[in-house]
């Protein structure tokens, strides 16, 4: 995808490119996608577990061709592990070298310190390397903020809005073309206005009744259309049950995978409990919709696989 190619773009086209490499995204989505890409915005997508956040910025890597440079938010992730470090073992050795052979004497205690902090010592980790001048504008996620503390978010508003990264000892490293920036939230907690005002913004939803069919059978091919519509009813009803834990479409599909393995062509009693765990990873959950009526359950959902 060249510069002229993102300009000619249009949310329909937007729509076509994902699907072509397996993401079916609805109108609102494939609109903030094409959006992100023409105001070269970062795209903030917020949604529950398994609506399909991440994929979205795989699925943009391997559309564009630009290289997905993931950063993986944790608890206490700090500038050092997502921006750049520096590579202090490389600097002890310089230092004895330069001790060793003299020249340490010759040089002032400052003119050696700046020695020390050179780009060849530099460790550029996700954020930095986003950066960095590629034939193709990488992708760079910033997957699960909001597990970062919140103070990790102010590291992050600098690149976000200007697309470079101030070091104080070698100065400012700007994009020369921005990368394409894809932020995920399951929003465990709120990130910051500041941090929202630089993004797009996009609640992912699970996905329509026929768009969730339309999923399984495109990432599960060799599941036949009516046991992909029994389970996505399955599952669509599952999410209305309060459970801890809805499933998302990541289930649906591990869960059309595992019935289509084991040789099932229609949701039964036995067939749903055997694999009640490709879709419920919690006992609590599988228990409530055992109470709820599985017997129902399964009618419900052969019935609508039948209805057009
Ligand atoms: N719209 C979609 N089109 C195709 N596959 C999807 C879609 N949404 C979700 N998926 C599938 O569901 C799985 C889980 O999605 P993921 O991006 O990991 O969820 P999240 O990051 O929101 O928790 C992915 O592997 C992908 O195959
Ligand atoms: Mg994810």
């Amino acid at each position: 995808m060249t510069g002229t190619a993102i300009d000619l773009l249009s949310v329909e086209s937007v729509s076509q490119a994902l699907a072509h490499h397996g993401y079916l995204a609805d109108r609102g989505l494939a609109t903030s996608v094409f959006l992100a890409l023409t105001l070269k915005r970062p795209l903030l997508l917020e949604g529950e577990a398994g609506v399909g956040k991440t994929e979205l910025a795989k699925v943009l890597a391997s559309w564009t061709g630009g290289e997905l440079i993931r950063l993986q938010c944790y608890e206490g992730i700090d500038a050092t592990q997502a921006v750049y470090d520096w590579d202090y073992s490389r600097q002890l050795l310089h230092l004895r070298a330069a001790e060793a052979s003299g020249e340490a004497a010759g040089l002032g205690a400052d003119a050696l310190e700046n020695e020390l902090y050179q780009e060849r010592f530099l460790l550029r980790r996700a954020v930095l390397r986003a950066l960095a001048p590629a034939p193709v504008p990488p992708v760079l996620l910033i997957d699960e903020i909001d597990r970062a503390d919140d103070e990790f978010e102010a590291y992050l508003l600098e690149v976000l809005s200007d697309f470079q990264v101030t070091i104080p000892e070698l100065g400012t490293f700007k994009a020369p073309t921005p990368p394409i920036v894809v932020l995920t939230s399951n929003r465990t907690r709120d990130v910051h206005d500041a941090l929202k005002r630089r993004c797009l913004y996009h609640w992912i939803e699970h996905p329509s009744f026929d768009r969730e069919v339309a999923i399984v059978r495109l990432r599960v091919p060799d599941v036949e259309v009516t046991l992909a519509r029994q389970v996505a009813a399955a599952t669509e009803a599952m999410r209305s049950m309060q459970l801890y834990k809805p499933p998302g479409v990541a289930e649906t599909i591990d869960w059309a995978t595992a019935l289509g393995s084991l040789g099932v062509s229609t949701l039964d009693e036995d067939s749903v409990r055997s694999t009640l765990g490709a879709v419920l990873k919690y006992r609590e959950d599988q228990e409530r919709v055992d109470g709820t009526g599985m017997t129902e359950l399964i009618k419900m959902a052969v019935q609508r696989a039948l209805s057009a």
